[in-house]
């Protein structure tokens, strides 16, 4: 058994957040020119971040609010994202496929919102990722859940497969309702995904220490959105986020269930990409609600 009993609490996050070695994606400076490309495909040179736009939930939930018709609620959205996170069943039956977006394929699957969520499998072939264009695939690690050691192996067996033709590895987290949603269980569970090989990992905001979580993942972190709130509290946590270090958003509720969905897609992008403060964003999503009511 290994030696766990005299382990420290990690303590000392200082120090420079950007990526080593002048590539404008964190840690991915050693990769290979094609994972690399993939990787500039989902996060912008220009900031180094990313907006993703995330619609993968049917996956497990089934068609739930906002997300009924992926043809007319969410092809339209997808020009304004950096990146579109879905299966591929979404995006070959509703996504037109002269997108500019990056592809965020969804990897695995298995149980429903009426099983144990956490005993998941890879549920997609690399053969068909390529075949799809995908820039990434994306896997759920359920770190202390009931299934964690196979999520765990599936993340690692993806990695293996991604490197292998040079598809970057997003790995969320995911978090089982008995389990704290703190900054230490967040530093525990995106470093697992980082040390594993993931090249991007998703997690969600806590607002005590995030910049903890961030500074000790050595992979860029994105923030999910959560569950839809008022539009400038989705901005704020967007902001807030930014500011702590993640490069970018995965945000999938906050956007398709909003009243004015492209508006508050493109208020994202302005915190985002522009450093808007939250209510100056909040201006301009109400702003592109008003102008899309009247046109
Ligand atoms: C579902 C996911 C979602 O893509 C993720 O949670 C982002 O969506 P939201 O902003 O609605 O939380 O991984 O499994």
């Amino acid at each position: 058994m290994p030696d766990i009993d005299g382990l420290l609490e990690a303590r000392n996050f200082t120090g420079d957040q950007t990526s080593t070695g002048g590539f404008h994606v964190k840690g991915a400076n050693a990769q290979d020119w094609g994972l690399q490309n993939r990787l500039s495909r989902i996060f912008r040179p220009s900031t180094g971040r990313t907006v993703m736009l995330a619609f993968d939930h049917g996956y497990f939930v089934g068609p739930m609010a906002g997300l009924e018709r992926l043809d007319r609620d969410i092809a339209p959205l997808a020009p304004q994202a950096d990146a579109i996170m879905m299966t591929r069943g979404a995006l070959r039956t509703s996504i037109p496929s002269d997108t500019d977006a990056a592809v965020v394929l969804r990897a695995s699957g298995g149980p429903s919102i009426l099983r144990e969520l956490s005993d998941e499998h890879i549920a997609l072939d690399i053969e068909d990722a390529i075949r799809l264009n995908a820039a990434a695939l994306a896997i759920q690690v359920f770190i202390g859940g009931e299934h964690e050691s196979r999520s765990v192996a599936n993340l690692a067996r993806l990695v293996d497969v991604g490197q292998r033709y040079g598809i970057a590895v997003l790995g969320v987290t995911a978090v089982g309702k008995e389990m704290a949603r703190d900054a230490r269980y967040f530093r525990l569970a995106t470093r697992i995904c980082a040390e594993m090989g993931a090249h991007i990992v998703k997690t969600y905001y806590v607002a005590d220490g995030f910049e903890t979580v961030t500074a000790s993942c050595p992979v860029p972190i994105i923030v999910a959105g959560g569950k839809k709130v008022p539009e400038l509290e989705a901005l704020t946590l967007a902001y807030r986020s930014i500011q702590e270090g993640a490069a970018g958003v995965d945000m999938g509720r906050n956007i398709w269930q909003s009243e004015h969905p492209a508006a508050m897609l493109a208020a994202v992008r302005a915190v985002v990409h522009d450093g808007a403060k939250p209510e100056e964003a909040y201006e301009l999503y109400q702003e592109r609600a008003a102008a899309g009511a009247a046109s």
